[in-house]
């Protein structure tokens, strides 16, 4: 176990979260103040790499939502702010280390669909590793999981099939599609864009990817959000910023947390029926 878990297990008395969320750039409103339990800051989390962006904050907080204990990481690490591989595996084992049995990524990508406009939601069905990078490069993590795992169910069928149920269920449109991790940090050309498109990419953005190469890798089963912040380099004739991610992330806010907690109110956690 990391160090980081017992730290955590310390500072929360045990309490075991069943659910970890991941905000993405640009959504900073989870919780209500009273339905918190402990915050406690990366900085005090001795394997946890430190944010550098702004829209990340770096702060893990727990508490309830329609009676489960979640866990929700604000703010995440990228590739592009240097960081070596293993460590931003870290995180992601310390949710599987302090007994989370289910992760929800989300994070704010450009579409490649015209008929996915910015403030649409999309649940991903697959991912493309178009990062050059992988977090499990260098010796394996055995006490987490094998050398070669598999990745043929990454984003879990079982829960993603809840997962679009449930915003059905509440009138919440739903995309579901192939997102494609870049390592950024620029954004993408128009070429790479339509490069993209051609090999069956739906959205686009700089993170997810290697947090759900490690879950899947220590067993951890995810499901993956994306807010559509922007139409890709390219599709739209304006210019991409970071300013522009935020803001729209932030109109999108509401969506996304009310289907996050639609789908906590509800979700069955027995997978013993999946059939896939
Ligand atoms: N490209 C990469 N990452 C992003 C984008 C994009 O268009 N929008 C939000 N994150």
């Amino acid at each position: 176990m990391l160090e980081s878990s017992k730290i955590f297990l310390n500072t929360t008395k045990n309490i075991q979260p069943e659910i970890a969320v991941i905000l993405g750039s640009g959504l900073t409103n989870f919780f209500d103040n009273e339905n918190i339990f402990y915050t406690i800051s990366y900085e005090n989390l001795p394997e946890f790499p430190q944010p550098t962006i702004k829209g990340h904050a770096g702060k893990l907080v727990l508490g309830n939502i329609h009676n489960h204990k979640v866990i929700c990481m604000y703010g995440r690490s990228h590739i592009y702010e240097g960081h070596s591989p293993p460590i931003l595996a870290n995180p992601i084992r310390v949710l599987k280390d302090i007994g989370c049995k289910l992760l929800i990524v989300t994070n704010a990508a450009g579409s490649l669909k015209q008929d996915m406009p910015p403030g649409s939601l999309m649940t991903i069905s697959d991912h493309i590793n178009w990062s050059g990078f992988n977090p499990l490069i260098g010796a394996n993590a055995e006490s987490y999981g094998p050398r070669f795992h598999d990745m043929s169910d990454a984003y879990h069928q079982f829960y993603r099939n809840q997962l679009i149920k449930i915003a059905s269920k509440n009138n919440q449109s739903l995309f579901e599609g192939v997102y494609c991790m870049y390592s950024g940090p620029n954004f993408e050309t128009p070429a790479e864009i339509k490069a993209l498109q051609v090999i069956g990419g739906s959205a686009v953005g700089m993170s997810t990817v290697p947090e759900v190469i490690v879950a899947n890798h220590c067993s951890l089963p995810v499901i993956g959000i994306s807010v559509i912040t922007n139409y890709a380099a390219g599709i739209s004739k304006t210019k991409l910023s970071h300013q522009e991610t935020l803001e729209q992330a932030s109109f999108a806010e509401d969506n996304v947390v009310n289907l996050l907690k639609n789908f906590i109110k509800d979700v069955n956690f027995d997978d013993t029926a999946r059939n896939n």
